[in-house]
């Protein structure tokens, strides 16, 4: 496995089941620059998994849970300068400075392809280079695409085996000469001969690199989440959103769920799939897992998966989408047997817990686990923390972007269809961001290029998962605004195009809302109970796409009145109802003012559909 140092430059020694030259040329050629001790290439066995976890344990990185509490289960804490994505440092390299567009980090790829160089030259000195070949969907999908991780991090690589298809049979998919997005990455801390590793290397100095042109990834000197697990955001968004727009299909920062009304005369449930985009953090894995109220008797929902989705016009003229993920990585603050058991299931065994923190009898503990913490931990930093002290200064045991890794095979709801190479087909999209007040509980737009509009100007109040000022409103357009590698008006255009050509085939179009579980009452508390209640909305929505239920056209769209829900089994007053759905007119005025704002920002390749839109909007708010 170790290979010999030869002449100074390592021994690539591909094993034989990897038959793809173009590959095996990387990855010289990669080795020749980053200067690794040794390389490997994974082959996704649990043997290769269970090893790298011990080797991780031994460097101190991770640690092993009590087995009888959670088993086979790790928990990592990083430096804790690299706790989130840094958006700061993300940059869309494309060729001319106006296709990255106004909302993107942009530099000349020949000057940032020098500082890579520059930076990666001997940063893996002293450590393994891992090569991780993994797939991005169903192996052999015709929505699925293919990806090769070289990492100098093994939590990458034991990390990447939960998060996506990784191991030996994506090479035989790859063959001698299918197409691979190559993903370089190293946390930037190379060793001098006898020095001693720390337990989170990673480098003060950091960037996350694409460049959209050759669909290619270059990630420098973080370990964490979505700046080191190159499917994910950098893959699966970034770059895939550019696949995407030249080839005729979407990537996004979607959830996707499966609902099943109840039998009715012998006969199984209409059953619907609707695919959801929240900003970071705002509980789309809770919503991905959700459990309906009680009295929702024999409705169910089921995952397909809870960040991105990728969708495709099928010869129908339907959406197909897939998860191209194969694992979650989700916000572990919040999370409980109430809001989200399903979730809570998933992670009994088998998880990797990073920047939680650790009780006495070695298991996890983070911030709304449970209604009282226990007296002592060890927190995310490493210290001691006890939950009186705690109560003085405010002092957060878990990292507020603390997350777990699980296999998407662990959830107890995971659709029958997960996995499905053909995808499935989806009937409407939901978009919701994080906002205390405006936007009301649930909006349905009248037509395609309205529910373009709605997601093109949804606003949400900051979280933890990306590093920055948190709880201000920033315009967050699909929830999409870190994520989208290319000018954001051409992604609007790209999106009424495919409706254009969608709806020319006479095939039933999705439908658009847009949701808010985040209005707040004047003390500050969510006046919606959300989680399991939000199948409440779901319903109504699910109804709305069979022509089964009611509406009330307003300035925005199409909102339910209050005898239009489903009220059983919940106390909520029409009154509340009320506080969550009315439509202020002077917040409006001033949240349309925002969408201009957003509109000039975007001027240059904004499509005149949404110009168009947002006067229609105003004259109706005048009116
Ligand atoms: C994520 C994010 O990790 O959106 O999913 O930040
Ligand atoms: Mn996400």
């Amino acid at each position: 496995m170790n290979q010999p140092v030869m002449g100074g430059v390592v021994a690539v020694n591909a094993p034989s089941f990897v038959k793809n030259q173009k590959l095996i040329s990387w990855v010289a050629e990669l080795a020749a620059l980053t200067k690794p001790e040794r390389i490997y290439w994974c082959d996704g066995s649990k043997e290769e998994y269970d090893r790298l976890c011990s080797e991780l344990v031994a460097a101190g990185t991770m640690k092993k849970l009590n087995p009888a509490k959670r088993p086979n289960s790790f928990i990592a804490w990083s430096d804790p300068t690299d706790v989130a994505r840094v958006e700061d440092r993300t940059f869309i390299c494309c060729e001319k400075e106006e296709n990255a567009g106004p909302t993107n980090n942009w530099v000349d790829p020949k000057e940032m392809r020098a500082t890579m160089h520059q930076l990666f030259d001997g940063a893996m000195r002293g450590r393994t280079m891992y090569v991780v070949p993994f797939s991005m969907g169903p192996l052999g999908s015709p929505i699925a695409h293919i990806g090769v991780e070289v990492s100098d991090s093994p939590y990458v690589a034991v990390s990447m085996r939960v998060m996506t298809r990784m191991g030996k049979a994506v090479y035989d998919v790859l063959g001698t000469d299918g197409e691979f997005v190559p993903c370089a990455h190293t946390v930037g801390a190379p060793l001098q001969p006898g020095q001693k590793d720390v337990a989170w290397p990673c480098n003060p100095t950091k960037y996350i690199v694409h460049y959209p042109e050759t669909r290619e990834i270059w990630s420098f000197g973080s370990g964490y989440g979505g700046n080191a697990l190159l499917g994910k955001k950098c893959f699966a968004l970034r770059i895939a959103s550019n696949m995407g727009r030249d080839q005729g299909w979407l990537a996004e920062h979607m959830l996707i769920l499966g609902v099943e009304a109840p039998a009715e005369n012998g006969k199984p449930g209409a059953k619907h799939y609707v695919a959801a985009a929240f900003p970071s953090a705002c509980g789309k894995t809770n919503f991905a897992m959700l459990i309906p109220p009680p009295s929702f008797n024999g409705w169910k929902v089921t995952t397909i998966g809870d960040d991105i989705a990728w969708i495709k016009p099928g010869k129908d003229g339907r959406l197909y989408a897939i998860n191209p993920e194969a694992g979650y990585f989700g916000v572990a603050p919040g999370t409980n047997e109430q809001t989200n058991p399903n979730c809570m299931a998933s992670m009994e065994a088998d998880t990797i817990f990073t920047n939680v923190a650790l009780t006495d009898d070695g298991d996890v503990w983070w911030e709304g686990l449970t209604k009282e913490p226990p007296a002592h931990l060890i927190d995310w930093q490493r210290k001691d923390w006890t939950a009186e002290e705690a109560k003085k200064s405010g002092r957060k045991a878990a990292h507020p972007n603390s997350r777990f890794t699980v296999a998407a095979t662990q959830n107890p709801v995971l659709d029958s269809a997960w996995d499905d190479p053909a995808g499935v087909p989806i009937s409407a999209f939901i978009f919701g961001g994080r906002r205390s007040t405006t936007v009301p509980l649930v909006t349905e737009a009248r037509n395609w290029v309205e529910g373009v509009y709605m997601a093109a100007t949804m606003g949400s109040e900051t979280t933890a998962a990306a590093t920055g000022e948190q709880g201000v409103v920033r315009r967050d357009p699909f929830a999409m605004l870190p994520f989208t590698g290319y000018h954001m008006s051409d992604y609007f255009q790209h999106w009424l195009t495919l409706g254009k050509k969608l709806e020319a085939t006479g095939a039933k179009l999705p439908k658009f809302y847009c949701v808010n579980w985040f209005r707040t009452d004047e003390e500050g508390k969510f006046v919606w109970p959300g989680f399991g209640d939000n199948m409440r909305v779901l319903k109504w929505i699910l109804e709305r796409i069979d022509g089964k239920a009611a509406g009330v056209e307003n300035i925005f769209g199409t909102t339910p009145a209050f005898s239009d829900l489903h009220w059983e089994g919940i106390k909520f007053s029409a009154e509340q109802y009320d506080r969550i759905t009315a439509i202020n007119k002077a917040e409006w005025t001033e949240e349309l003012k925002l969408h201009t704002e957003l509109f000039e920002k975007l001027k240059h390749h904004l499509p005149e559909e949404l110009e168009a839109t947002r006067q229609q909007l105003e004259k109706r708010l005048a009116a």
